[in-house]
């Protein structure tokens, strides 16, 4: 950090070293290690995703840090507090994966119910349900007249979202948000959690849908079979290859073949991908009498990514 820059703001999850050992079977005499040593912290007012496939152990890292799994080991802290401090359980939010609502209520009925068990005043939720269902695009007419069984997955995904934000937490829980949502539901979700950093909230989101989470995301970890490989921010992790879009004016194919694959031309313009070293490159340029018109550095896509890093660790993709 550079001596002028601002101290950063407190962490709003810390974890150390924690680790899940689900006991299984009958007799309880099988273990499934789910989660193996997981270290991370996630900055105030960032939106941070956690990605991994199925099975990695992304909703049991999740429900350790709610305190409705137990830890084998390791410990960690929310808003400064160690797991199952009271007062922060009011102030964090938390959509789950599979949100089950009680079906013969109404979105207005079931909202109020919840608002009852945070115990917000009636003054308070007479205005905070209107609020939150303008965010999540609800109207009250709606809201008020149909019971939970006749609304569409994302509408119950959005009313998952209200019941989520009812006490206007600071930092909030979002289990693959987007999974089973049709585009516009994906969007509809997407500008929501928009809205939510535009109002300065930490957001924690698990996902394996890897476009939403770029589009997104702050910072990443990827988690596979319980294991974190990664943790950073996107731009710097994507932003470490070494290889350059390249075109330049001039020159011949001989001069440029042995350097840009694959190698197209257009009148006396050549372009490739360059994955040697740039400033050897540009010597070539000098002397093939060519002239350099752009040199960047390509960016993988997270799936690339992703894919890359989970290969690295032998990690089986097909499944
Ligand atoms: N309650 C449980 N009892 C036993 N095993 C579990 C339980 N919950 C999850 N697991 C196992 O832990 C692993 C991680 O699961 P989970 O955290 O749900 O992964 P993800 O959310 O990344 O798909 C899986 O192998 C799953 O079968
Ligand atoms: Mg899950």
């Amino acid at each position: 950090m550079s001596q002028n820059s601002l101290p950063s703001p407190p962490a709003a999850l810390q974890t150390w070293e924690l680790r899940k050992v689900y006991r299984t079977g009958f007799w309880l005499n099988q273990s499934v290690e789910s989660l193996k040593s997981c270290t991370l912290t996630v900055h105030q007012g960032e939106t941070f995703g956690l990605l991994g496939p199925n099975g990695a152990g992304k909703t049991t890292l999740l429900k350790i840090i709610l305190g409705l799994v137990r830890r084998t080991a390791g410990r960690a802290t929310v808003l400064g507090k160690p797991l199952g401090d009271r007062a922060v359980r009011q102030q964090i939010g938390y959509l789950p994966e599979n949100p089950s609502f009680y079906d013969y209520l109404t979105a207005w009925e079931f909202l109020d119910w919840v608002a009852g068990l945070f115990r917000l005043p009636r003054a308070v939720r007479q205005q905070r349900l209107p609020q939150l269902l303008d965010l999540v695009g609800l109207t009250q007419k709606t809201a008020k007249q149909r019971k939970l069984r006749d609304y569409s997955k994302g509408m119950l995904q959005r009313v998952g979202m209200a019941q989520a934000l009812i006490a206007d937490p600071d930092l909030v829980f979002l289990d693959e948000p987007m999974s089973g949502l049709d585009p516009t539901g994906r969007y509809r979700m997407r500008e929501i959690i928009r809205q939510l950093q535009a109002d300065g909230k930490t957001i924690f989101f698990n996902s394996h849908i890897l476009a939403d989470v770029e589009e997104i995301c702050d910072r990443i970890a990827i988690l596979a079979a319980g294991e974190l490989l990664c943790v950073g921010a996107i731009d710097e992790l994507l932003g470490t290859s070494n290889s350059y879009r390249v075109r330049v004016r001039g020159g011949d194919r001989e001069a440029w073949q042995p350097w840009l694959q694959p190698l197209t031309a257009d009148g006396d313009l050549w372009h490739g991908q360059l994955s040697g070293d740039p400033q050897a490159f540009l010597s070539t340029v000098d002397k093939a009498g060519g002239q350099l018109l752009s040199l960047d550095r390509m960016r993988l896509s997270l799936e690339d990514f992703f894919l890359q890093t989970l290969r690295d660790r032998q990690i089986d993709t097909t499944r």
